[in-house]
């Protein structure tokens, strides 16, 4: 048997979406910027793409902007809503991105920004009077926070967060690459500037994603070169990316409250098969439901032997998840996540994340196999 349980790393892409894209590879090879009758039809596939895309978020076509990944999304959000608005302090956590982390680290050591990180409990957890505290006592800040953290699953309360940006008049990035798809943001009432989503984690294409920028904060474009999406992003469009991430999307918003079901049954499923069959499991980042990110569960084991091989044991089972324990003192190796949460680095840890397609006879064969790998190691 073999199970894929590492769906916040990627998504399988859906049979629907490979059937949309398949019939823009062999009949729309135009180049939208093409004046001509091809290139007109290309366009006219971007901007449907668009318009249905804007539609799912309730914002309009004039604030969605294709990129090649939610990397570089991030990065246009970060790097623009800074150098181009003289933003000179910005506000994130030790548990983003690296997308984020790393675009920050590189601004600051530029001289560019002062960098704030907000207090973060350890479920991950945001210390929101500690982020009002740093926005009062700093001069118009950016704050970048993710939705829901890619490794534990915590989510962040954006309402809240959006509040208090516009209360401090702060530019506000979210990270949303792990919720797009999975909940419903309606951008006509969420206070956010940028927003983040990359195709292939919601059974889209790979390379292909798209920055939301609120019509109130305009920048001027990361990647310079001809005049695609209106000046903003040179580079010929990902046609086929562009139209099948609008297909995964609008899919996944049709069929939202029922996946959301299921993945959170198999999840809940999981925590307690494992709770039952091995003693001292525990689990990183939130467990309660309302706070977590229905999709990633990341199980703290119990010291073992041959801890590294847990991951190589389940692969060889058949099973493929991700992990890293956190860093132990001293090196640079590990999750950044788990060691900013303060977890023991001797407790190997194991990312399980789950998508629709995945079943609980699959949740059953993976719990077995943990067990009997635990055995071996204990
Ligand atoms: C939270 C988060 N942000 C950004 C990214 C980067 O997206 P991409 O793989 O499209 O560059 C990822 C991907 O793992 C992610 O989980």
């Amino acid at each position: 048997m073999r199970v894929y349980l590492d769906n916040a790393a990627t998504t399988p892409l859906d049979p629907e979406v490979i059937k949309e894209m398949y019939k823009v590879m062999e009949t729309n090879f135009g180049n939208p910027s093409s004046i001509h009758s091809h290139g007109r039809e290309a366009r006219a596939l971007i901007e449907k793409a668009r318009k249905t895309i804007a539609n799912l978020l309730h914002t309009s076509p004039a604030e969605i902007f294709f990129t090649s990944s939610g990397t570089e999304a991030d990065n246009t959000a970060i790097r623009c809503g800074i150098i181009d608005h003289n933003i000179t302090h910005a506000i994130t956590t030790r548990l983003e991105h690296h997308a984020v982390l790393h675009t920050f680290e590189a601004l600051e050591k530029a001289g560019t920004i002062k960098l704030s990180f907000v207090n973060t409990d350890n479920k991950g957890n945001v210390d929101y009077a500690h982020l009002e505290e740093l926005l009062q006592n700093n001069e118009r800040s950016f704050v970048s926070l993710m939705h829901a953290n890619n490794e534990i699953g915590t989510l962040t309360d954006i309402e809240r967060v959006g509040e208090l940006c516009e209360q401090y008049n702060a530019i506000f990035h979210c990270d949303t690459v792990q919720t797009m798809g999975h909940y419903a943001h309606d951008l006509s009432k969420l206070k956010v500037n940028f927003l983040v989503c990359a195709a292939h984690k919601l059974h889209g294409p790979k390379g292909v994603g798209f920055l939301h920028v609120n019509h109130k904060l305009k920048i001027k474009p990361l990647i310079y070169g001809g005049s695609q999406e209106r000046n903003m992003r040179g580079g010929t469009e990902n046609v086929y990316g562009i139209v099948g991430m609008a297909k995964a999307l609008e899919m996944a918003y049709a069929d939202m409250q029922q996946h959301q079901a299921h993945i959170q049954e198999l999840k809940s499923y999981m925590m307690a098969q494992l709770k039952a069959s091995i003693q001292g499991i525990a689990f990183n980042g939130e467990t309660d439901p309302a706070k977590s990110l229905y999709t990633v569960l990341n199980v703290s084991f119990p010291e073992m032997e041959m801890a590294d091989m847990l991951l190589f044991s389940l692969d060889i089972a058949g099973i493929s998840a991700s992990g890293g324990s956190a860093c132990s003192s001293g090196t640079d190796i590990g999750s950044h996540v788990l060691t900013a949460i303060g977890a023991n680095p001797n407790r190997p840890a194991v990312r399980f994340s789950f998508s629709k397609y995945n079943t609980k006879e699959e949740i059953d064969y993976a719990v077995s196999k943990v067990k009997e790998i635990c055995l071996v190691n204990a």
